[in-house]
């Protein structure tokens, strides 16, 4: 059983047409034998949502595809809808959680079916990883979830529990929950809100059973990061969803992701290749130590860069432990490494168009294409979650793919993110998604942005799904906006450094920051 799923879940994409030019545009992989319930396991505030959602993103960037059916989110649409249709406010405080509490224990049974169900039959129509995120418990409502997953012949069932007992960090969990304006504690103090989600834990607490059931497969995680304990992971999915369980931490940190300086082949048009950095690239890359010092203060911070000369140049003046990886080198153009745009659309016209119509599929010929960038950075991946501040200098296409971890970016608009020249993006992990803010330094650099002709249709959307039937819209913070740039940053800079080499005088600087704003060089990427 594990070799064949071995097999086919790594076998090589099942389709790939080629276009009639140099390159080719090759199709998803053939994950389809992929199908999986993770079943979440855990009190209340033990970051179960939180491991659900990142474990999301990252299956989703590997092309899983992968969704979270939140009961909690369910029990209280229909609540909503109850209440709509006249049926009055429900009681969801503490004590509708109540073991002792018969009717409300019938009615979270059903809800926690109705979830099941649901995740079942998508997956038995399209889905690769199906999420329940619910308490799950004790041993009765595992049983049960088992029973009814043996009865799928296709489907493998997996426990992932999240066990803390870290006051700190369940601590930190109940203030988040009453205070993101969770519609369990709409219209209550924060402080009645905090009261009543710590009663609603101590009566989950009384029956709670950790995971100790030797016949299934689970992943039990002891304080994110601190132990982790695995039995009976049977396949290949599952055995790379517990390596990478195993990887995450919760230790506050950022991660920096900047381009090169602006390089002699950015100012020619030209791309690949490895040419230096242009004069004012060097100038970005000797402002980059301050502003990089005035983020981190005196954190600890390690850089990484690629390969390629116009990185290592770009990282030379940081006083930081530096480490060079081939997986960050650009995404390679094959054929067409060192050629402009207008050059391959005069040779090439048809690869430029395919190119277009579906870029993150479209492979240069004796090249890649972003499908494979992304393969290449899944041990970057890897790496980044066992790390704490990390700054990458790398290139557009690696970035965005990093980028497009992240924040959940489908393929779709994953190869037209913005990236630009000499600004340094700062990205927080948070409960729900991660924090962004951006500090474009006023040195002057081409545009190497090319946006996506109009009217091209461009790859499926992979991620991003809709809501299903009877679930509301997602709570996660995640869904908004996730970046604000700090323009403050680049002011003070310029005005301590003002006609010390930057090039640009400081009565310019905001101008300079509202053009790129005009630009939409700056604006929250959608
Ligand atoms: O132009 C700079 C560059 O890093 C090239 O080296 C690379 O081919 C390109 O960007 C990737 O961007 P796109 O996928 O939009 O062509
Ligand atoms: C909930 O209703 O918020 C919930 C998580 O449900 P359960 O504890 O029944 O899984």
């Amino acid at each position: 059983e594990s070799t064949k799923i071995l097999r086919q879940t790594s076998k090589a994409p099942s389709r790939a047409p080629s276009v009639s030019g140099i390159g080719t545009v090759v199709e998803k992989p053939d994950y389809s034998e992929a199908r999986i319930v993770v079943a979440m396991v855990g009190l209340p505030a033990r970051g179960k949502s939180y491991l659900s959602n990142k474990l999301m993103r990252y299956l989703r960037w590997l092309e899983y595809n992968v969704d979270v059916f939140n009961v909690g989110q369910l029990r209280r649409s229909k609540a909503r809808a109850a209440m709509q249709t006249g049926g009055g406010k429900v009681d969801h405080s503490a004590t509708y959680f109540s073991h002792s509490n018969a009717e409300a224990s019938r009615i979270r049974e059903q809800l926690a079916n109705e979830s099941l169900e649901s995740l079942i039959s998508w997956l038995k129509k399209e889905g690769n990883v199906g999420i329940m995120d619910a308490t799950n418990s004790t041993r009765d409502r595992r049983e049960w979830i088992r029973h009814r997953v043996a009865q799928e012949p296709n489907l493998q069932l997996m426990f992932l529990e999240s066990f803390c007992d870290d006051p700190v960090v369940i601590a930190a969990n109940v203030a988040l929950k009453a205070s993101s304006g969770d519609p369990d504690y709409a219209g209550m103090s924060r402080e009645d809100a905090e009261r009543d989600f710590r009663k609603r834990i101590e009566q989950y607490e009384s029956v709670y059973q950790t995971i100790t059931e030797p016949d299934i497969s689970y992943c039990r995680i002891l304080n994110v990061g601190q132990r982790v304990t695995i039995n009976r992971i049977q396949s290949y999915l599952q055995s790379r969803v517990a390596f990478y369980l195993m990887n995450l931490h919760l230790k506050p940190r950022s991660i920096y992701l900047s381009r090169h300086g602006e390089s002699m082949y950015n100012v020619e048009g030209k791309i690949g290749g490895d040419s230096d950095l242009s004069p004012r690239g060097f100038e970005y890359a000797k402002a980059l130590p301050a502003l990089v010092r005035d983020n981190i203060g005196d954190g600890p911070l390690e850089v990484w860069t690629s390969t390629l000369q116009r990185t290592q140049q770009t990282g030379s003046y940081l006083p930081f432990e530096k480490k060079t990886w081939k997986s960050l080198d650009e995404l390679d153009a094959g054929v067409c490494d060192g050629m402009t745009y207008e050059e391959i659309e005069e040779k090439y016209p048809e690869d430029y168009e395919s190119r277009d119509e579906d870029k993150f599929n479209y492979r240069y010929r004796g090249g890649e294409s972003y499908r494979d960038v992304v393969v290449r950075l899944e041990p970057v991946i890897m790496e980044l979650e066992r790390q704490e501040n990390i700054l990458i200098i790398a290139h557009q296409a690696i970035l965005r793919c990093l980028y497009a971890y992240f924040h959940g970016k489908t393929q779709e608009e994953l190869p037209y993110i913005k990236i630009p020249l000499h600004t340094l993006i700062k990205i927080s992990p948070r409960a729900y998604g991660c924090h962004e803010e951006r500090y474009p330094l006023p040195i002057a650099a081409v545009d190497t942005h090319r946006p996506k002709p109009k009217g091209k249709k461009g790859a499926t959307p992979s991620n991003g799904a809709p809501p299903h039937e009877g679930e509301e819209k997602p709570e996660k913070a995640e869904e908004k906006a996730d970046f604000e740039t700090d323009t403050s940053v680049a002011r003070d800079y310029f005005g301590d450094k003002a006609g010390k080499g930057i090039g640009v005088k400081p009565e310019s600087v905001s101008r300079i920051l509202e053009e790129k704003v005009q630009k939409g060089d700056i604006v929250p990427t959608a």
